[in-house]
């Protein structure tokens, strides 16, 4: 047994240090090659676990917070957009904020001047997040550092009684999704992944369509998130520690499933009906990271630990098969020099197909082409869902980022919290979601061999109900935007 939990620590890039014990993780994860070298179904033997669910968050509503007192982690360039979006929410107190860097904290207080929040800071060193979520007046802990220090984060805040919103993606290896799962179990906390672009437009109304009927049988969905990412990677002053370039040069398969895999999931009610079943991934070689951090290497000495990365492909390919028999093919690339970016959505069902990238979305119910614009504007009449019709004015108007995505995704979790509902993503579809990053990785390195899914919610999938009240017919809807 304890050489069991040492395979499985070593395999998921945690030997060596404790679950909280965070400082290890600074700049990047590195999972040695060795690792990969066992047999697939080795790795997916130490990889389940004995898991027992104790309470089934799906579908839970926490008691009503009336104000829902809010504290964020990680003040770089999301943390900051989650504040300002949520000082436009009525019932909301920001009360503290964390970074690493005071300049940073400083400079997202500044923000706040004027307005009815005060924050208390904490900054200077790796473990004052410890502190903010150890605090007894805040009831929501928003996670905004690198991704592969969210479940720590989350971890310990729900196990200090806070909610909480990670920002995608919410865990990075198969054994922080149990944590999760467990912690969220145990402690009867929240834990939603903060996926934005579940409720894009025509996210929104594909999912009012698919819940009504119009695609018939969903069979399949194509999804990405395929976008420009080079000279932010390689920029000096982008991101903290340069630590998306170091995640490209340490890891294999899809690093970034966030933005596409979601939404499909949600349409084809994976967690509620169905679940992820095993997936296959297939990644290109590196023609293009490798040379950038050697050209730039050769002029300044700062990229020459850059140029001794082994970097992921450009392309990676997932194919993932769910246990009802429907298919998703989901695609990461962070380096091609495309123009807008492109998470495809493209959901295929019996009766109908609709397609968002490349734009106009459209919709097509055969006939070899696609419905007319008059025709799909009154699809877009008929479906598109009530939380739209309610925030969707408001998000142009206080002009919320990734078009108005963030004021949907800020102002309903704030709404259900504070009206007692189940939130839109629950902890199951966190670990889910996540588990993407360290399966893909596992299948790439295993010569793209099939990886089977853990099933996080331990059989509970076959009768969860669905959640993501679009329509807000459960209540709520009544919380305030302040523009
Ligand atoms: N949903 C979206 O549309 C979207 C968009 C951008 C980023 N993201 C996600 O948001 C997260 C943050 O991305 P970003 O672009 O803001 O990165 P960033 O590098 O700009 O910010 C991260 C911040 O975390 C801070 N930090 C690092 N270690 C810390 C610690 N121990 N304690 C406190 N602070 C610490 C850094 O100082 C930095 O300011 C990532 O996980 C990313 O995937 C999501």
């Amino acid at each position: 047994m304890k050489n069991k939990r040492r395979d499985f620590l070593k395999l998921t890039g945690l030997a060596g240090i404790g679950v909280a014990g965070f400082g290890a993780l600074k700049g990047y994860v590195n999972e040695p090659d060795y690792i990969y070298a066992k047999g697939v179904e080795k790795q997916w033997q130490i990889a389940e676990k004995s898991h027992i669910q104790r309470f089934n968050m799906s579908g839970y509503a926490a008691p009503p917070i009336d104000k829902v007192r809010i504290g964020i982690i990680g003040m770089g360039q999301r943390g900051p957009a989650h504040m300002i979006t949520m000082s436009h929410i009525e019932g909301v107190e920001i009360k503290a904020l964390c970074d690493l860097r005071l300049e940073k904290v400083n400079a997202a207080k500044k923000l706040l001047a004027g307005t009815r929040h005060d924050p208390v800071i904490y900054t200077g060193n790796d473990e004052e997040w410890k502190k903010l979520c150890e605090r007894d007046d805040i009831d929501l802990v928003i996670v905004t550092t690198p991704w592969y220090m969210h479940a720590p984060m989350a971890v310990y805040a729900m196990n200090h009684g806070k909610h909480v919103a990670s920002e995608v993606s919410a865990a990075s290896t198969i054994e922080e999704c149990w944590q999760l799962v467990e912690t969220a179990e145990h402690t009867r906390q929240h834990c939603m992944m903060l996926e934005n672009y579940a409720y894009g437009s025509f996210q929104l109304l594909t999912l009012n369509m698919a819940r009504q009927g119009f695609f018939g049988e969903i069979v399949h969905g194509d999804c990405a998130y395929n976008t420009s990412k080079m000279s932010n990677n390689f920029s000096k002053n982008m991101y903290w520690n340069m630590w998306w370039l170091r995640q490209y040069g340490s890891r294999r398969g899809n690093i970034y499933p966030a933005h596409g895999v979601g939404t499909v999931c949600q349409l084809m009610n994976v967690n509620r009906g169905d679940k992820l079943n095993f997936l296959v991934c297939v990644d290109s070689d590196d023609y293009m990271m490798g040379e950038t951090a050697n050209k730039l290497a050769s002029i300044d000495d700062f990229f020459k630990p850059f140029a001794e990365m082994n970097y992921r492909g450009n392309m990676s390919t997932t194919t993932i098969r769910t246990t009802k028999g429907k298919t998703i093919m989901l695609q990461h690339d962070g380096t091609s020099p495309r123009g807008p970016h492109t998470t495809i959505h493209a959901i295929t069902g019996t009766k109908a197909l609709a397609q968002e990238f490349p734009l106009p979305a459209r919709i097509s119910i055969g006939l070899d082409d696609w419905l007319k614009p008059e025709e799909y504007q009154k699809l877009v009449a008929k479906y598109t869902p009530e939380i739209s019709n309610k925030v969707g004015d408001l998000a142009r108007q206080i002009g919320a980022g990734h078009g108005g995505t963030d004021l949907f995704e800020d102002w309903h979790l704030v709404d259900c919290l504070r009206n007692g509902l189940p939130l839109d993503q629950d902890v199951y579809d966190a670990a889910a979601w996540s588990s993407i990053i360290p399966l893909s990785e596992w299948s790439v390195r295993n010569n793209s061999n099939s990886i089977a899914f853990p099933d996080f919610t331990k059989g509970a999938w076959e009768t969860n109900q669905l959640n993501m009240d679009i329509n807000l017919t459960k209540g709520g809807g009544n919380t305030k935007v302040i523009v």
